[in-house]
């Protein structure tokens, strides 16, 4: 066996479905080029020679994916939400990234941005960065020198934006495709991903232009969906062709079917729109945290499990204050108890396996063999110092990994490791 293959020792937990949670104590878990060779409670004899890492009682578990997060409002974390959504953009969100025009402050923020995502839970994430093409490259740059795995867009707007933030519809078409070109074979860790803000920021021939894009480099993509009830009513009256908010997408090819795309929220989508996530394989990414900020309300994530719907987590940062996964999943398990309880009584609360699926496996497909542990999986794997999270009497595995979700943080991450290589 080579050096690219050795086993991970410790306490491993991880999920195979919403409802099944593996946790094994004092477990093997091995890693071979990269991709988990399984798990085992013995290790088998033909791994008997291979490097044994032995993290002791420590928790291991998958790297953790983040859906959706805007990385130019870093900078916004914590303040400005006194707003709903479009009043939020307007006053606090397209100020703050039109800064991103000026390299200093993109070097900057994005600088402190990427350095704490680096020490965070996440170890995938898709990536909103601006308009700004050069900053993008910025965002970008930085992003592949922690090795972490990460989609990221130049974002693309033409309306509703103040003149400052706005793109000409041609200028948002080149800009985008010299985006692309410039990028050619710069990056092993890091992807484009075409950024359609939303449907109130893109023209229709705009969205015709990058379903062409989309078309000719295969690209996945990223939106916003059906957030805000005004947002709502306001794509009705921009896109009266569209039956429903999602359709306006679908009319530019913008909504999966072969065209790889992560919505963020639906937390107030038609029963039509559902139905179309369904069958195209649109990602949901959820964003609880962002969605009590922006008081956008509760997504009906019991329902899109029920209905076989891919979703994910998302931390909308800076609509969400916190980058921390281990927050989306309390946050997520938290806001469905008010969903349950206010608002409809048959949608039973999010259980624990349940958020933990959604933020590795659930959100890790959107990556591919992503999430997990199972053989063949990418090994992307968090080791979780809990000594910290004083409590008086020795606890289980579960009631552990419960707790670092409800009070852990970045300092309780004692080494990540993505496909394999600790970063
Ligand atoms: N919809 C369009 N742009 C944004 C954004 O930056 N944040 C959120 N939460 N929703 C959006
Ligand atoms: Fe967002």
């Amino acid at each position: 066996m080579n050096e690219n293959c050795y086993a991970v020792k410790g306490n491993i937990i991880y999920s195979t479905t919403p409802d099944n949670l593996v946790l094994i104590e004092n477990g093997y878990v091995v890693c071979e080029n990269g991709i988990s060779g399984g798990v085992f409670e013995n290790l088998p004899e033909k791994y008997r020679s291979i490097q044994v890492k032995d993290y002791g009682d420590r928790l291991v578990i998958p790297g953790l994916v983040d859906l959706h997060m805007h990385a130019p409002q870093y900078g916004l974390r914590g303040f400005g939400m006194d707003l709903e959504l479009l009043d939020w953009l307007n006053t606090y969100t397209f100020p703050e990234e039109a800064r991103y025009a000026e390299e200093a402050y993109a070097k900057r923020a994005y600088g402190m941005f990427t350095e704490e995502l680096k020490k965070s839970p996440t170890t995938r994430a898709c990536i909103f960065a601006t308009i700004h093409r050069d900053a993008t490259k910025i965002l970008m740059d930085l992003l592949e020198d922690t090795k972490l795995r990460t989609m990221v867009g130049k974002v693309n707007m033409d309306r509703n934006a103040p003149e400052y933030l706005c793109e000409a519809t041609e200028e948002s078409q080149e800009e985008t495709l010299r985006w692309l070109k410039d990028m050619e074979g710069h990056y092993q860790y890091t992807s484009p991903i075409l950024t359609p803000r939303f449907i109130p920021s893109c023209t229709d021939s705009l969205m015709v232009k990058l379903g062409e894009i989309q078309k000719e480099h295969h690209l996945p993509v990223q939106s916003h969906l059906s957030e805000n009830e005004g947002e709502i009513a306001w794509v009705k009256e921009l896109c009266p062709s569209a039956g429903f908010y999602g359709e306006a997408y679908e009319q530019a090819g913008l909504f999966g079917n072969g065209c790889k795309t992560v919505m963020a929220h639906c937390v107030s989508s038609a029963e039509e729109e559902i139905a179309l996530i369904r069958k195209n394989g649109v990602y949901v990414a959820h964003c609880p945290q962002s969605n009590m900020n922006l008081s956008s309300g509760i997504a009906p994530v019991r329902k899109y499990l029920n209905e076989g719907l891919h979703v994910g987590l998302g931390s909308d940062l800076a609509g969400g204050s916190s980058m921390s996964m281990f927050r989306a999943m309390s946050d997520a398990i938290q806001v469905s108890k008010l969903y349950w309880r206010l608002v409809d009584q048959t949608a039973s609360p999010l259980t624990l396996k349940e958020v933990f699926y959604l933020a590795t496996r659930g959100g890790g497909e959107f990556f591919g063999k992503v999430g997990s542990f199972e053989a063949g999986f990418a090994f992307d794997a968090l080791v979780i110092d809990d000594e910290s999270i004083w409590h008086p009497q020795p606890l289980g595995l579960l009631e552990r990994l419960e707790r670092v979700i409800y009070l852990g943080d970045s300092s309780n991450i004692v080494e990540k490791m993505v496909e394999g290589e600790t970063i």
